[in-house]
């Protein structure tokens, strides 16, 4: 079931959707060789506890995911745990994902940062999945429909020579992190729901891209997904809402002023 927001809805959204811009801003500013990606995790949680939000992560699902952010190195693909073991390295790319609750409402949002300098391959992956998301959400547009966001990313990716993630997909977002509909990164086939997108209509696009195939797999932890080939990966993510003015950022600073009440 599809729950369209209000204004005003939007407009808490919003808010969360600010501490979720400032999460990341934070830890970007804290990738460096020789940061941990745990250091990283309490960069966030530092930002949430100023905020006074909480984490959509911590505890979601079975297993419990067991911290505030997402930290995915290199060949990993999301839900990669923080970890004080985990080092990064110059040459590495990390994708920090986020999400923050702030009055019962839900924003998430992700980046990917290159680590010191990294290598041309690891440099256009992350410029490739950032265009990509950026493609998608010009493509969310009311009156079109859901299916035409996966279409433009996929195409946009595959001419790239890159392939996009089918295994994992955005989502519906408001009073839960996941609602519907599903957001999927590619062309849906007949059959497949693709529903209209219409005025409300709360989304978080998240394009996942692979220099090699598109192929996932999960390790042992249960929940850091890989690339089935071990090939890089990238992950960029934003939380928006659809207007008739178009569609409204709501995870970027300074952004969605549009739909303040
Ligand atoms: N942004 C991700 C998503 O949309 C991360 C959630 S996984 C979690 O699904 F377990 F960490 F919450
Ligand atoms: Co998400």
């Amino acid at each position: 079931m599809i729950t369209l927001k209000t204004p005003a809805q939007m407009a808490k959204m919003r808010e969360s959707g600010r501490v979720v811009a400032a999460m990341l801003d934070a830890c970007r500013a804290a990738v460096r060789p020789g940061v941990t990606t745990a250091e990283l995790d309490r960069v966030a949680a530092e930002v949430l506890r100023k905020a006074g939000a909480q984490s959509s992560f911590l505890g979601y699902s079975t297993p419990p995911y067991p911290a505030t952010i997402c930290t995915s190195v290199n060949q990993e693909i999301v839900h990669g745990i923080p970890s004080p073991r985990r080092k990064l390295a110059e040459g590495d790319i990390v994708g920090i994902d986020a999400g923050a609750i702030v009055d019962g409402w839900h924003a998430d949002a992700a980046i990917t940062v290159p680590v010191g300098r990294v290598s041309r391959d690891a440099a256009r992956l992350i410029e490739v999945t950032e265009e990509a998301l950026r493609i998608g959400i010009a493509s969310a547009r009311v009156g079109a429909r859901i299916g035409d966001i996966g279409a433009a990313i996929e195409e946009y990716v595959r001419g790239q020579g890159f392939s996009v993630v089918h295994n994992y997909v955005g989502h519906g977002i408001g009073r839960a992190m996941h609602e519907d509909p599903q957001v999927p990164n590619y062309r849906p086939t007949r059959g497949q729901p693709n529903p209209p997108i219409s005025e409300g209509l709360c989304i978080a696009i998240e394009p996942m891209v692979n220099i090699g195939g598109p192929e996932t797999r999960t390790l042992g932890d249960q929940w850091t997904v890989v690339t089935a080939d071990r090939s890089l990966s990238a992950h960029f993510e934003h939380t928006l809402a659809c207007t008739a003015a178009g569609p409204v950022v709501l995870t970027r600073p300074g952004e969605g002023a549009a739909v303040a009440a």
